[in-house]
């Protein structure tokens, strides 16, 4: 079984990120063959700072491999090293309906967001995006995509596909699994939203001490007093957030002892920042060890582009041949 997911480089990492998408591939990569890849390419169509792709991309590199990403049971590489995802995206485009692209709510929505006031901001990249998804997800017969709700309707794109190529030039293509993480709740961010860089409500996954302790002292709760039962204690941000971070037998006390009056919430909000910090401590050093030597995390990628482009270059040949142009 194959196992395949890719994140994009487009801002530091969050606990969204983390427990929503990274956690579970980490846990994934022995269920079968594992790949997975830093969509830059992806990042394209939202990011144009050359220099921040680049940090980006290798701090997405330190946060996975520091958090249990082991290149020694599963592929790991960057996207734009197997330029094959390139050559197959266009092949892929020419059997792929426009009406079905215009149809994914994620271009939908970065249509509406971009606003109408910037013309040509709104670029092809953005509309081909499904489509370079699904030449990342066949170009390796994958099997098993997991994916987060929100990527839900590029997987179905994905099928589509999958299946009009077959149907037009012969069984080319594995026609992969959604694999949808609904049990993963979403994890809320500063404000009670989902947390997303876009609403800039986040706790990175490796901030700077001070700013996140500052950032989580901030979160603003209600104006009732420490000592007032709270009824709803399960919903608090806090509360839920220590759900991910803390013990469980840590989080429920909390909650109990907020429910029952008596605990102010800055100190839930002190609990919550140890309980977090602490969370990442080994992965903290784990990431700085791998921070201070660029080169090695350099060559896990390299080592990782050169297993993975031996099997796109084997998928994308028997594409080339399946429509003729070998
Ligand atoms: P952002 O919303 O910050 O731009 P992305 O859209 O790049 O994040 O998401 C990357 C991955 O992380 C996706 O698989 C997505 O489902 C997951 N993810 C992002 N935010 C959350 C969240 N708040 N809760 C759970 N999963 C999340
Ligand atoms: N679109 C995905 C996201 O934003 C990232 C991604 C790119 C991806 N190619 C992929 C995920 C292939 C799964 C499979 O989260």
């Amino acid at each position: 079984m194959r196992i395949l997911t890719g994140i994009q480089p487009s801002g530091a990492l969050h606990l969204g990120n983390y427990f929503g998408a990274m956690l579970p591939a980490i846990q994934l990569q022995d269920q079968g063959e594992a790949f997975y890849f830093i969509a830059d390419y992806h990042s394209m169509t939202s990011l144009t700072d050359a220099a921040a792709r680049r940090r980006y991309t290798f701090d997405v590199a330190l946060d996975f491999l520091a958090c249990g990403l082991d290149p020694a049971r599963c592929i790991f590489w960057k996207q734009s090293d197997t330029p094959e995802h390139t050559e197959l995206a266009w092949i892929l485009s020419t059997v792929t309906p426009m009406g079905l692209l215009e149809r994914c709510h994620s271009f939908k929505d970065k249509v509406a967001k971009l606003g109408d006031g910037e013309v040509g901001s709104v670029n092809h990249g953005l509309f081909a995006y499904p489509v370079l998804m699904a030449a990342d997800i066949l170009l390796y017969d994958s099997n098993i995509v997991p994916v987060g709700k929100d990527q839900k309707q590029h997987l179905e794109v994905t099928r589509d596909i999958a299946i009009k190529f077959n149907l037009l030039y012969g069984d080319t293509f594995v026609v992969p699994e959604p694999r949808i993480q609904e049990s993963v709740a979403v994890v809320p961010g500063l404000d009670g939203q989902k947390m997303s860089k876009s609403y800039g409500n986040t706790i990175e996954l490796f901030g700077e001490e001070k700013a996140t302790r500052k950032k989580i002292m901030g979160i603003v709760m209600d104006s009732r007093t420490p000592a007032e039962p709270k009824p709803d204690a399960e919903k608090n941000i806090a509360i839920q957030l220590l759900r991910l971070v803390a013990p469980a037998e840590v989080a429920t006390d909390l909650e109990d002892r907020l429910r029952a009056g008596g605990l102010g919430y800055g100190d839930l909000k002190k609990a919550l920042f140890e309980r977090y910090w602490e969370h990442f401590t080994p992965a903290r050093a784990r990431r700085a060890e791998l921070a201070a030597d660029p080169v090695h995390v350099r060559k896990v990628l390299d080592d990782g582009a050169a297993r993975a482009r031996e099997i796109a270059r084997r998928t994308l040949s028997r594409a080339r041949k399946a429509c003729g142009l070998d």
